[in-house]
């Protein structure tokens, strides 16, 4: 080969080792390479394996090719040693190993004379570069870490390898270190990412199979609390059924006060007027139903039904704002109702406005003790006690939104019955 012939081959190699993705090939091309192009009696690869943490041959070609399966080389060999071993590096050529040099080192008196274990070392290493017909060695090295040797035979020609053919092996074995670490990289880095992206997915699906488990527990606890609240409803032969009543005056009342009815408030609204007195379900029938006044001992459980309720919607993770309105829809405007005394502004909007329509539901139905009121009659008790159990804006606005469809309708009392029930 000319110079000119090493110079393109060391091109083309590099531009193969760009290409090949797997280390292992690129190894077995190189020594395709090397015995085609250079002629050698053979030539073999030996590299680090890291899970062994052995060299081992990956490749051998040519007449006299080593058999790469039953020679392996641990750290301690001298071959490796030689290569590895920093120590002695200042004094020999360690960039490259011709079995020539090492027969002149031994045969040089002054070199080995004084220093016993270095020639013991060198006739070491001349006796493994025999068992391997080895006439060149070559490290390959990334960074300081000895990952392989290029060990070369005879050239078939004849003659010795020039200093220029023994630099081409050099940087032939030096990029492909590179390119193999590179590989290696790149493989494990996607092997990582490939283990990362598999325990994402997994945790991606164990966060949706809980996700939708907790959504089919609340779907069943909600389903449980609207059938609580029916319940509690039924149990009460005069109001049973009017829940749709309530929902209608309450979403009347707060469109009237300009109370913003997109999505989720509305959502909280409606619950907050179906829901308020779910707690009643822990009140025994003979108070729950007593025809007549109730006693002290009597009131004092009744007046449990709103923190019952909100005890009830606690583990219903969508349901904080409810349970809050459920808890204080019996709080009076001026700071005289229970269970927490809140006064004004602090008593939640939504409870102020449960807090009227379920009392004007009150005053209009039939009981078993007392005929419905009329609904003039109930509007001057909502009007007698706004300000003190009732917020005046609300009781006003109820009126209004009350009376403006009533207006709208052709048959008064019908329609008034209607809105009611
Ligand atoms: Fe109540």
């Amino acid at each position: 080969m000319t110079s000119y012939d090493y110079q393109e081959a060391l091109k083309n190699a590099a531009k193969t080792m760009v290409r090949v993705k797997n280390p292992r090939r690129l190894l077995k091309m190189i020594v395709r390479f090397i015995v085609k192009e250079v002629g050698l009696s053979h030539a073999s690869i030996l590299m680090f394996d890291q899970l062994k943490s052995r060299y081992i041959f990956v490749d051998s070609k040519g007449s006299h090719r080593i058999p790469i399966n039953l020679i392996k080389l641990d750290q301690s060999n001298p071959l490796i040693q030689w290569f590895s071993d920093p120590a002695p590096k200042a004094k020999l050529n360690k960039d490259f190993l011709a079995c020539t040099e090492l027969t002149s080192w031994l045969q040089n008196s002054e070199m080995t004379h004084h220093n016993a274990p270095l020639k013991a070392r060198l006739l070491q290493l001349k006796d493994v570069l025999e068992t391997l017909k080895a006439t060149v060695c070559v490290p390959g090295f990334y960074k300081d870490e000895l990952l392989g040797v290029l060990i070369l035979g005879n050239k078939l020609k004849g003659g010795q390898f020039s200093l220029e053919e023994i630099s081409f092996f050099q940087t032939l074995a030096n990029d492909a270190s590179m390119a193999i670490k590179t590989a290696e990289y790149q493989e494990d880095l996607l092997s990582k990412n490939l283990q990362l992206e598999k325990q994402k997915r997994e945790l991606e699906i164990r966060l949706q199979e809980i996700a939708e488990l907790r959504k089919k527990e609340q779907e069943t606890y909600y389903q449980i609390v609207m059938s609580l609240a029916q319940e509690v409803n039924a149990k009460d032969p005069y109001t049973a059924g009017h829940l749709k009543g309530v929902e209608r005056l309450g979403i009347m009342t707060a469109q009237e006060m300009g109370y913003d009815l997109s999505g989720r408030k509305k959502d909280v609204l409606v619950a907050s007027l179906h829901l308020h007195d779910v707690g009643k379900i822990g009140v025994p029938d003979h108070i729950l139903l007593k025809p007549a006044s109730l006693t002290e001992e009597e009131w004092k459980i009744m007046r449990q039904h709103p923190s019952k309720g909100a005890k009830i919607l606690e583990p219903l993770s969508g349901f904080k704002e409810v349970a809050n309105v459920v808890l204080h829809h019996h709080e009076n405007y001026d700071g005289t109702g229970y269970p927490d005394g809140l006064r004004g502004e602090k008593i939640p909007l939504e409870a102020r406005i449960v807090s009227v329509v379920d009392s004007f539901h009150a005053i209009v139905s039939k009981r078993c003790y007392s005929k419905g009121q009329p609904i003039d009659a109930a509007f001057k008790e909502l009007e007698r006690c706004a300000g003190t159990q009732f917020d005046p804006h609300v009781v006003e606005a109820f009126i209004r939104a009350y009376k403006r469809t009533l207006n709208g309708k052709h048959h008064k009392e019908e329609s008034a019955h209607r809105l009611a029930s």
